[in-house]
């Protein structure tokens, strides 16, 4: 199809900047003009007779989802570096072209793990709540004592991009020895960070800090379980910038309760949104932010143009300029 023949393309939510005024001026562009996510039967009854998506990490897009679009679906372009709300074998088994976003995140993603890991060891929230209600009292030689970070070991589970950049940032600011999981050595990261390719258990036995960044699919599904949790230092602090199922989330309040470790510190979680009634929210070692890791204006802004580019070349038969591999 060429752009001019004014395919049809579902977006399901507004996104900052400028880039969807693209897809309109050459397409028929129905947006989702909702805060929330449309509900599974709004996303179908939306989706027909479209010939691409651009959707959100928050969509579920099943084999119904293009089964309801039609054969003309050609192209699902998520808005996001992650993919794991997309049937990706259903799409490939339809020759729908599956595109996400990644690198320009990845600068925001890494400072969002740096900030979640400093607030854990310096127990900001338990700080912050003590002000806003009213017991700071004093100044206290043992209170609110958190950890050093200088020379202390990191485990880096799944050194990507984002684990790389997380990892420079640590490495260099804090002169820490670093520990990383991959399915491959990586001679780079071993020379200029000094880091070890070690297994998980290792790993989660001789770090002060771990910080989660490998992608979910089955095989990382609650890898961080119960007894990944008891491995752990009782004095080590867990940083989640992933996908909230990559940790068992039962075992971590558990591990939480009991002291097991010392601290977690999520910006995801499962589900999304977490109940404010959810155990962790209340728990005064458990930091819980709303998944904002690529939420600067720079990273959204930049997600939402590769994310048009992926819809429009999509819709014209091309390779996409940020294609999955399916
Ligand atoms: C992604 O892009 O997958 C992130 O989780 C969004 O912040």
């Amino acid at each position: 199809m060429s752009e001019t023949s004014r395919g049809k393309i579902f977006v399901t939510r507004e996104l900052p900047g400028s880039a969807l005024t693209r897809l309109q001026q050459s397409h028929q562009v129905s947006i989702w003009p909702h805060r929330t996510p449309p509900t599974p039967a709004e996303l179908l009854d939306n989706v027909a007779g479209c010939h691409g998506l651009l959707t959100l990490l928050s969509d579920r897009i099943d084999e119904r989802v293009m089964e309801a679009a039609g054969s003309g679906l050609q192209v699902i372009s998520n808005y996001a570096v992650g993919y794991n709300n997309i049937d990706l074998a259903a799409a490939g088994r339809r020759g729908i072209r599956v595109g996400n976003t990644p690198d320009v995140l990845t600068d925001a993603t890494a400072d969002l793990a740096v900030t979640l890991l400093l607030a854990a060891a310096r127990r900001v929230k338990e700080a912050s709540d003590e002000v806003r209600s009213g017991q700071w009292q004093t100044w206290e030689p043992a209170g609110l004592l958190g950890r050093e970070l200088r020379g202390k070991t990191l485990g880096v589970v799944g050194i990507g991009r984002i684990g790389t950049a997380f990892a420079q940032r640590m490495v260099g600011g804090w002169n820490m020895k670093l520990l990383y999981t991959s399915r491959s050595p990586q001679a780079e990261v071993d020379e200029k960070l000094g880091g070890r390719r070690v297994e998980l258990d290792e790993l989660l036995r001789e770090s002060d800090f771990v910080s989660v960044h490998v992608a979910l699919c089955e095989e990382t599904r609650h890898l961080i379980d119960a007894a990944a949790l008891a491995n752990m230092k009782p004095s080590a602090i867990l940083v989640n910038t992933a996908r909230g199922e990559i940790i068992d989330q039962e075992a971590l309040v558990q591990a939480l309760r009991e002291e097991v470790i010392f601290a977690a510190a999520l910006d995801v979680t499962t589900p999304e949104p977490l109940p404010p009634s959810h155990p962790l929210v209340g728990l005064p070692n458990a930091l819980v932010l709303p998944h904002i890791g690529s939420a600067t204006d720079t990273a959204r802004h930049e997600m939402a143009e590769i994310a048009v580019d992926n819809v429009l070349a999509g819709m014209s038969g091309q390779a996409l300029r940020c294609e999955v591999p399916l």
